[in-house]
């Protein structure tokens, strides 16, 4: 096993004048044995920073060290890493067990000895019992644990993920996720893990890292990205509804922005803030109310037991002290 290391990674595509950059100046480490989720929309880099990582693309400026390693130049088959994409492509005329086997066949592992690998694989992911299947008579989900077994018998000091979830349906993706966590539990690889669901990452991450724009928002635990959110951005990528962010906040200060939750608004019958409702949606254990507060958009959430003020209301709620969030209105840091 192995950490690794990201010191102000680069990443540009194309040469000279017309050359774009994409990655601009990442830096982070990532413990042994950690399991760690690069989180950020689409087109922020996430799959080009994996992929450096991997040995599919070029470097631009910067170093990658894994363990103690700078693996700059190396070629992917000399970085000791496995990989899992969304498309994970498995060979349709080769059993399941074959499908498996065949990296260590190239690599001229023993017979006994891939033998000996797949079938723990293949325990670890209970498919011991399609071993002799072709891919044709598996359903996604069991696809998608062969493409894994494929990266677990080669034994890598570091697995990458790219997305290798989002090809599944709502409740296999729950499924396989807990399928991860343990197979990390039992493994303890140091894991990069690629997705843009924010639910996915807080789920799976021991510490994530929020991209946005080719920057690193914020590296850390889900608690500190949820509770301390480091810019506007992340706190409101990370939390469905997003949190609240209101330039003209009663009391604010100017130049700030105020941040609160729409769980950390509690309905009061006097003073606090009167907001203008303008929808309710009824998302079965909660509400949430659609409001205004001035002129700026407010989502309030309430226990599906608290009675649901008519659209066209009044409201008022008083915002936990404790809880509010601010922001440097100008350029979106926590303060
Ligand atoms: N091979 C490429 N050539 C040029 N630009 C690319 C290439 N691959 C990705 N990009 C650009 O780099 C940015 C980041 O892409 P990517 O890493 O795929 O984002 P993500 O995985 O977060 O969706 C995007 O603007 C994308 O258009
Ligand atoms: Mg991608």
């Amino acid at each position: 096993m192995a950490s690794i290391s990201l010191r102000n990674i680069v990443k540009r595509y194309g040469h000279g004048p017309k050359a774009n950059q994409v990655i601009h100046g990442v830096n982070a480490e990532i413990h042994d044995g950690e399991f760690v989720v690069i989180v950020g929309p689409s087109g922020c880099g996430k799959s080009t920073l994996l992929r450096m990582v991997a040995g599919l693309e070029e470097i631009s400026g910067g170093e990658i060290a894994i363990g103690s390693r700078v693996v700059n130049q190396l070629e992917p088959a000399e970085r000791d890493i496995a990989m899992v994409f969304q498309n994970y492509a498995l060979y349709p005329h080769m059993s399941v067990f074959d499908n498996m086997a065949y990296g260590l066949k190239i690599a001229k592992v023993p017979k006994d000895e891939i033998k000996t690998r797949v079938d723990k694989a293949a325990k670890i992911l209970e498919l011991g019992h399609l071993l002799e299947r072709k891919p044709r008579e598996l359903s996604g989900g069991q696809r998608q644990r062969v493409a894994m077994g494929r990266a677990i018998v080669r034994q890598p000091q570091v697995f990458l993920f790219d997305e290798p979830l989002s090809n599944l349906d709502a409740k296999l993706r729950a499924q396989t996720r807990l399928e991860i966590q343990k197979l990390h539990r039992e493994l303890g690889i140091t894991s990069l893990f690629v997705t843009h669901d924010q639910v996915e990452a807080m789920t799976l991450a021991q510490r994530m890292i929020v991209m946005n724009g080719g920057n690193m928002e914020q590296f850390g635990t889900p608690e500190e990205v949820y509770h301390r959110p480091a810019s506007t951005f992340v706190a409101s990528f990370i939390g469905a509804p997003p949190m609240n962010l209101l330039q003209q906040a009663p009391g604010g200060k100017p130049g700030q922005t105020l941040g609160i939750r729409p769980e950390h608004l509690d309905v009061v019958a006097s003073e606090g803030w009167e907001l203008h409702v303008d929808t309710v949606e009824l998302l079965g254990a909660e509400r949430l109310i659609y409001a205004r507060l001035g002129d700026e958009p407010l989502i309030v959430r309430v226990e599906e037991g608290a009675s649901a003020p008519l659209p066209g209301s009044t409201l008022r709620v008083r915002p936990r002290e404790d809880r509010l969030h601010w922001f440097d209105a100008s350029t979106g840091k926590r303060l």
